[in-house]
């Protein structure tokens, strides 16, 4: 077998985040601006492209694959890849295929998902009210989401929602998420905002430290650290009056970079070697000439990981790097 994907610090590269479109069906407030200017279509990989892009990763050591966007469901035609993904689960080459999505077109399809082997998905939702969903996604209707929820238990999927802590929004709403999230037996994680692309808000004004809003929630809820962990930069906890954890994702108060295993690709077959930098390589070239070409792009990209983002939540003000989370999907 190739050798494993190696950084200059010694991180083993085992989980691929994959975005599938930069688009969306809603306008998140920390994630995009109001009027977004979206990818030609013509610059958008084929889903035969992300495909072959993912083999190669999957060739060398990556365990874990996640779909992401913009909205990964809006994608015509999307669930082929998963389809064509979950052969490397069942041959064993892959441990875990996966999406995170806004939820709004997961009843739809929940069930075929779980058919393709996927396990868990991970679906935003920051507020239960409707009315201040609409105000945070500027567009969502937040009854789809519910409905995706339900179906994709009902289908036997594990659902983790993943809620952007802003300050006005969020103070509001943490208790009552965590309840709504635990009586269903999902995981609830709480993210920072984090300082990519200009939305044409403040973000000084809108991000919550975690470590506060944590302190917080001691006061009122038993918070057991877990040692568990899915791979991912989230420190969970363990709320004792519910049974059910709560996740904390925190680049902004609490660095988690030593432990990077993952690299991004975007769905112009762009690779990312870190959410903090603006440096990207490109693999769609190489991808139409040869996999070893592929490779060499990879294997150059990863000498050039930085050691970490360099976020602060004192610098929230301006974008740390242009590029929209949109573009990448976290
Ligand atoms: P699991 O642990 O597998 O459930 O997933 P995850 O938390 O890695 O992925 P998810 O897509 O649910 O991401 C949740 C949030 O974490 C998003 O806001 C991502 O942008 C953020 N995130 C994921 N990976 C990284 C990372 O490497 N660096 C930073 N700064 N943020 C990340
Ligand atoms: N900072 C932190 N999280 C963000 N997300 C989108 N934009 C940002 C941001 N600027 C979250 C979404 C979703 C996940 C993929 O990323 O809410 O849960
Ligand atoms: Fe869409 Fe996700 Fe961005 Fe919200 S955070 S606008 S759901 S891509």
């Amino acid at each position: 077998a190739p050798a494993p994907l190696l950084d200059s610090f010694g991180r083993t590269v085992s989980y691929l985040r994959l975005s599938v479109t930069d688009r969306c069906d809603i306008r998140c407030t920390y994630c995009m601006a109001e009027k977004m200017a979206f990818l030609p279509k013509r610059d958008v990989l084929s889903l035969e492209e992300l495909a072959k892009l993912s083999d190669v990763f999957i060739h060398r050591g990556v365990r874990k694959l996640r779909l992401t966007g913009g909205e990964p469901l809006v994608r015509r035609d999307v669930m082929d890849l998963f389809k064509h993904l979950s052969k490397h689960l069942k041959s064993g080459a892959l441990d875990e295929l996966t999406l995170t999505t806004n939820g709004t077109l997961l009843a739809k399809y929940a069930e075929t998902l779980a058919a393709c082997g996927v396990k868990r998905v991970n679906v935003s939702l920051d507020t239960l009210d409707p009315q201040r969903y609409r105000d945070v996604t500027r567009i969502g209707d937040i009854s789809m989401v519910l409905a995706g929820i339900d179906a994709a238990i009902a289908a036997g999927l594990q659902v983790k929602l993943n809620a952007v802590a802003s300050r006005g929004v969020f103070e509001y709403e943490v208790d009552a998420l965590i309840a709504f999230a635990h009586k269903r037996g999902a995981a609830l994680t709480l993210i920072e905002e984090m300082p990519l692309g200009d939305t044409g808000l403040d973000r000084s004004q809108s991000v919550l430290s975690l470590r506060d809003l944590q302190a917080d929630l001691a006061k009122r809820w038993t918070l057991t650290p877990q040692r568990h962990s899915s791979g991912g930069p989230a420190r969970y906890m363990r709320v004792e009056q519910t049974g059910g954890h709560l996740g904390f994702i925190s680049p902004m108060s609490c660095n988690f970079c030593a432990l990077c295993n993952r690299v991004r690709v975007s769905c112009t077959g762009q690779l990312y070697t870190c959410m903090g930098d603006e440096g990207a390589v490109d693999l769609r070239g190489p991808l139409r000439h040869s996999e070893a070409a592929v490779e060499r792009a990879i294997r150059a990209a990863l000498d050039a990981k930085p050691e970490r983002h360099n976020f602060a939540l004192d610098r929230m003000a301006e974008p740390a790097v242009t590029r929209h989370m949109s573009a990448l999907g976290g």
